[in-house]
C-alpha cells in the first residue's frame, strides 16, 4: 500500500488516500497515518467501508477505548458505539440534538478528556453539517508575548449541561453538570507544543476572576481560536473516516436541515489528564 498525503488547508488537516482499512490493520501503514495525524492534526481517509469491528480495531492501534460517559445515546451492545446521529440507527434509544454546534472538544469537562476522536461517515445530508476545525496550537502562537504572560497559570472550569446547552452556549449551567478545570494553556503530551486549551461551548469562565474580566478575556480568545485563517472545514461524504486529535483542535457544527439525515459513528480514544505548559513568553 502506498499512502498519499495532501493537505486540506493551510492550518490543519490533511487527507490520505490509498488506504483500505478493510484489509487489516498493518502496523507499518497504521504508523505512517500517526505520524500523518500528529503533523496535521485532522486526517480524513476517504473511501472506506468500515464494519463495527474494523473501527474498533482501526481507534485500539492508538490506546484502549474510552467507554462513552456523555449521553445515553449510545449502542447497548457489547461495542458500546455512540451515534451522532439525527435518527434512530442501529439500536439506539435516542438520538442526538441537530443543526449547528458550537466550536468545543470533547469531553473536557473531565480530568481525562479523550485523546482522540473518530467518526465514520454513514448517512450526510445534501447540504450543510459540515464540521469545522481549528488550530489551537496555531492559536495559541498566534498570541502576543503579553496575552502569553497573562494567561500564564490560568484554569478554567470547562462545564457540559447536556439538557440545557447541548449545542449552542444560552443559559446557566445545571450545578449537576460534569465539570473540570483545566489550565488555559497546556503542553500537548506527544509534541511538547503549547495549546490554547478553551472553547465557547463548555469553557465556562476562568477560575478566581471577576465574572465581567472572564467573559471579556475568553471571548477574546474565541475569536483568536475560530478565526477561518486557523480552521479547515470538512463537507462529509459517507465512507470519510476521521480522526482528529482533542488536544490541540477544537470543532464545530453547521447547520443542516432537520429532515435530512446525519449518521456518523463515533469512537474515541482515551486520554489522560492535560499538563500545564510552562509558558514560554515571560
Ligand atoms: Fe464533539
Amino acid at each position: 500500500m502506498s499512502i498519499s498525503i495532501q493537505r486540506m488547508s493551510d492550518a490543519i488537516g490533511a487527507r490520505l488516500t490509498g488506504i483500505d482499512l478493510r484489509s487489516g490493520i498493518d502496523d507499518a501503514v497504521m504508523k505512517e497515518v500517526h505520524q500523518a495525524w500528529l503533523e496535521n492534526f485532522v486526517i480524513v481517509i476517504p473511501g472506506q467501508d468500515l464494519s463495527g469491528d474494523d473501527q474498533i480495531a482501526f481507534t485500539e492501534w492508538f490506546g484502549p477505548r474510552q467507554e462513552v460517559r456523555t449521553v445515553k445515546v449510545v449502542d447497548e451492545g457489547p461495542q458500546n458505539f455512540m451515534y451522532v446521529a439525527n435518527k434512530k440507527f442501529d439500536g439506539m434509544e435516542s438520538v442526538l440534538p441537530e443543526g449547528e454546534m458550537q466550536f468545543h472538544t470533547d469531553q473536557c469537562y473531565y480530568e481525562t478528556p479523550s485523546r482522540a476522536t473518530i467518526l465514520f461517515a454513514i448517512e450526510i445530508p445534501a447540504e450543510g453539517g459540515n464540521t469545522k476545525f481549528a488550530n489551537a496550537y496555531r492559536a495559541y502562537e498566534s498570541l502576543d508575548d503579553a496575552m502569553k504572560s497573562r494567561l500564564q497559570g490560568l484554569k478554567a472550569l470547562n462545564v457540559y449541561d447536556y439538557d440545557a446547552n447541548s449545542t449552542i452556549k444560552r443559559y446557566e449551567s445545571s450545578p449537576d453538570a460534569p465539570r473540570y478545570a483545566h489550565p488555559v494553556v497546556i503542553r500537548h503530551p506527544e509534541t511538547g507544543r503549547e495549546v490554547l486549551y478553551i472553547n465557547r461551548l463548555m469553557s465556562d469562565h476562568i477560575v478566581g476572576m471577576d465574572r465581567a474580566e472572564s467573559d471579556a478575556l475568553l471571548e477574546e480568545l474565541f475569536q483568536v481560536l475560530e478565526d477561518p485563517a486557523h480552521c479547515y472545514e470538512h463537507v462529509w461524504t459517507p465512507g470519510d473516516l476521521v480522526m482528529w486529535d482533542n488536544l490541540c483542535t477544537l470543532h464545530a457544527r453547521t447547520w443542516f436541515d432537520p429532515s435530512q439525515s446525519r449518521v456518523l459513528r463515533r469512537t474515541t480514544v482515551a486520554g489522560k489528564a492535560p499538563d500545564a505548559a510552562i509558558a514560554s513568553a515571560a
